[in-house]
């Protein structure tokens, strides 16, 4: 089996796997390459005055890790700039935030060469290379142009927008032009898949050969849809661990006869914490009987805090949950737990165990790990209600969750009313049908998919 060198932003680093505010997708290639070895390569997230391309390398469950710091202006330009002003928006289909600055895409063309730089002395001939994410899209083919010949992978955690948003990008050719390095490239859904290959059709005149690949020219590319998972046997694992226990007990005695319902997210707008937030007091406002029975613990680390989009989220989160307290609470109830701080997985497992019903309602996701999480950390006999917003990747695999338009304060109040009196065997049905899916397509699931197709390819593309 050939050598896997996966190549992200951000490397998770095992020790501080145990929290919250990693990204399910840090987390998620992590039991990936635990599971097969290999190298992984990306940011160390410190800053150095001078770049000089030095590898960090550690070596712990059986993955190597090797990771460059970058200088403050690369970070400026290509993680809070290109990757996280521009693209991150644009991704999640918010225009309204995106932020078009040609110095921007000069610190993104820099620290993609950058990093192709130094991690092709890491890649054999044999190897498997698979780049993730938006912030690496170019790297590809600043691999080729630097000799590689392997077989390269691309897969996009977010969703890919429609033609008619990309065209926004002033360098959205460029952009879709480079996908054409790899030989593979990966999403989470039809949806996202479709948009990306009518872009190519429409756009670049793409068609496709007999074997589904898209050619444009004299390249191809197989697109394909592989949702990720979760390591589904350790999270159902920890659920039930010491330590998951003392919290799901610690969490029952704050709150002896109040339906627990939870939100676990990363503090950022595309999570519709906002809109979570209005329906939430919808519900309170049309169910004054349920007041005092019920509470949302809301779990929010705060996520890339130098881009204003973020500050921005966050003031007016602090201002909301302040109001919807003022206005409802009582002296022995508070409606929302607010939390900037992320936990430990196993106390995770534990929350999401004691939740009567998970508020997992992104505006927009390419998966949304989450929802999967909460699903796996469940008791059968007495399982909790999944709501779900239907515009998040995890909606198209998880039918038999309570399905909700996020944007709608009034579907979001009556889902949680829905799902605050669904009876044992609704949920129970529910729940198996949700945890049969997980279970099946589990996180090794979906890394033999995508590999498994890459190692298919039979002439790497040189181009
Ligand atoms: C999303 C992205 C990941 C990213 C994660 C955390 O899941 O798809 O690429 O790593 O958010 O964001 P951060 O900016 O902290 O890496």
């Amino acid at each position: 089996m050939s050598r896997l060198v996966v190549i992200s932003n951000r490397v998770a680093v095992p020790s501080k796997d145990a929290s919250a505010n990693q990204g399910g997708l840090a987390v998620a290639l992590l039991s990936a390459l635990r599971e097969r070895g290999g190298i992984w390569f990306g940011w160390s997230g410190e800053t150095t005055e001078h770049f000089t391309g030095e590898i960090h390398r550690a070596e712990g469950d059986g993955v190597t890790t090797a990771t460059i710091d970058l200088e403050e202006q690369d970070i400026d330009e290509y993680y809070n700039g290109f990757a996280n002003r521009t693209l991150w928006p644009l991704f999640h289909y918010r225009i309204d935030l995106t932020e078009f600055e040609r110095d921007f895409e000069g610190g993104y063309k820099r620290v993609n060469a950058r990093f192709a730089d130094t991690v092709r002395p890491l890649i054999g001939d044999d190897d498997l290379v698979w780049v993730h994410d938006y912030h690496l899209i170019p790297l590809g083919a600043r691999l080729r142009e630097r000799g590689v010949t392997n077989r390269l992978g691309f897969f996009l955690h977010t969703p890919w927008p429609p033609s008619r948003l990309l065209v926004s990008l002033p360098s959205h050719k460029r952009l879709v032009e480079a996908l054409f390095a790899y030989d593979v490239i990966g999403f989470h859904t039809e949806d996202w898949l479709d948009s990306f290959h009518r872009y190519v059709v429409d756009m670049m005149g793409g068609t496709f050969d007999e074997d589904g690949c898209v050619v444009v020219g004299s390249r191809r590319v197989r697109a394909i849809v592989a949702p990720i998972g979760i390591d589904t046997a350790e999270f159902e694992a920890a659920a039930v661990s010491p330590e998951a226990r003392f919290t799901m007990e610690r969490m029952q005695m704050s709150s002896t006869g109040r339906s627990l319902m939870v939100g676990v997210d990363r503090l950022d707008y595309s999570k519709g914490l906002r809109e979570r937030f209005l329906g939430y007091e919808r519900f309170l406002h049309n169910h004054p009987d349920r007041r005092g029975l019920v509470y949302l613990l809301q779990v929010a680390p705060p996520s890339r805090e130098k881009v204003n989009t973020y500050q921005e989220i966050r003031a007016d989160l602090d201002a909301l949950s302040g109001r919807i307290n003022g206005e409802y609470a009582d002296m022995d109830w508070v409606p929302i737990r607010y939390v900037n701080q992320g936990y430990p997985r196993p106390q995770l497992a534990g929350i999401y165990r004691a939740a009567r019903v998970a508020l997992v309602t992104p505006l927009r996701d390419g998966m949304n790990l989450v929802a999967k999480e909460y699903v796996a950390a469940q008791d059968p006999q007495d399982p909790g209600v999944l709501i779900l917003s239907s515009f998040a990747g995890a909606a198209a695999q998880m039918t038999d969750a309570v399905l909700v338009n996020p944007y709608s304060a009034e579907e979001l109040a009556d889902a949680i009313d829905q799902a605050l009196s669904m009876p044992r065997d609704e949920r129970r049905r529910r729940w198996q049908a949700l945890i049969a899916g997980v279970r099946r397509e589990d996180v090794f699931w979906w890394c033999d998919l995508f590999l498994g197709e890459l190692a298919a390819v039979k002439v790497p593309v040189t181009g």
